[in-house]
């Protein structure tokens, strides 16, 4: 694996980097591999989870870690991503940037020399992606499996649909008319499923989305870049709220996944966010884990 722009890129690799994750959560992965490596971060958007658990994840892997607000960088005052880049390369060993537009992710990748990591963007989330792989292969111990993805087609969805064709689990989308996950993501997780056997949906109709889901799965209606259209959002996805009444419509120990951060009475409810059913802290936990596993497998020499 070179670089991981889309979830797309690691499909040949999907499975090593839950193996590698594995080992690295039981304490059983190499000592500090990146000894003498430095990881430049950049971030035009907040974070919390991504952004400690590749900061903590470099560290204990030997590495160093370096914490870039893209405000504070000359890129905020006009420099051009290709030259911020290049020079970037010649510095540290691997960028990973979390950006508002999937194409600057692009940019930065054909101009560094070194492996860029997708941290976010509008289009995709696929470090987040793997890691809810990983939680649903650690709790339920198969992936032969059905996900479904209630509310918004976004990132994180975008990201879902190819990681779980990848890996052959059944994935639904239930959202409103005009909150479809991207299309051309969409035909890409299509054409991935063909081979793997899973099953591809996107419907408007909740009854029928969950009622054989084995995995509930929601994130916030109004991402990072989203405020404007806030109100609007929040009424259309009324319907598609994963709450107990919801819960108790899907398979049986149906585990509950939110990448987070989580609005409590919009996407879901208090009672099913902390609830038994709920995995959402191992969940967050295990961006730390999957994270180390991307970086020692993109960054070792
Ligand atoms: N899930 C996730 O990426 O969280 P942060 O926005 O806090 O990094
Ligand atoms: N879809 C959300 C995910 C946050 C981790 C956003 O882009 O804001």
């Amino acid at each position: 694996m070179k670089y991981l722009l889309s979830a797309l890129d690691a499909q040949d690799h999907l499975e090593n980097i839950l193996e590698v994750a594995g080992k690295f959560k039981k304490g059983q992965g190499p000592e500090k591999p990146l000894k003498g490596k430095s990881l430049a971060m950049v971030f035009e958007k907040a974070s919390t989870r991504t952004r400690i658990s590749f900061e903590v994840g470099m560290y204990q892997l030997g590495g160093h870690p370096l914490y870039l607000s893209a405000s504070d960088l000359q890129l905020g005052r006009g420099e051009i991503i290709p030259d911020t880049a290049r020079a970037m390369s010649r510095y540290v060993d691997g960028i990973m940037i979390r950006a508002r537009e999937h194409q600057d992710v692009l940019e930065f990748a054909r101009y560094a020399d070194i492996p860029v990591i997708n941290g976010l963007t509008n289009i995709e989330h696929p470090c987040q992606a793997f890691t809810d792989i990983f939680t649903i292969q650690e709790r339920k111990n198969t992936l032969d499996l059905q996900m479904t993805f209630m509310g918004d087609g976004n990132n994180v969805c975008n990201s879902l649909l190819l990681a779980t064709a990848m890996v052959g689990m059944d994935f639904t989308v239930a959202c409103p008319e005009g909150y479809e996950p991207d299309q051309l993501i969409l035909k890409e997780a299509q054409k991935i499923a063909q081979k793997s056997g899973s099953v591809i949906q996107v419907t408007s109709d909740v009854a029928e989305a969950v009622k054989c889901a084995d995995v509930l799965y929601t994130d916030v209606w109004v991402s990072m870049g989203d405020e404007e259209e806030e109100t609007r959002r929040i009424s259309d996805m009324q319907d598609y709220q994963v709450n107990q009444d919801i819960l108790n419509q899907a398979n049986k120990n149906a585990m509950v996944l939110h990448c987070l951060p989580a609005i409590r009475g919009q996407e879901i409810t208090e009672e099913v966010l902390n609830g038994p059913q709920s995995a959402v802290w191992d969940q967050a936990e295990n961006r730390l884990h999957v994270q180390k596993a991307i970086l020692y497998l993109l960054l070792k020499s």
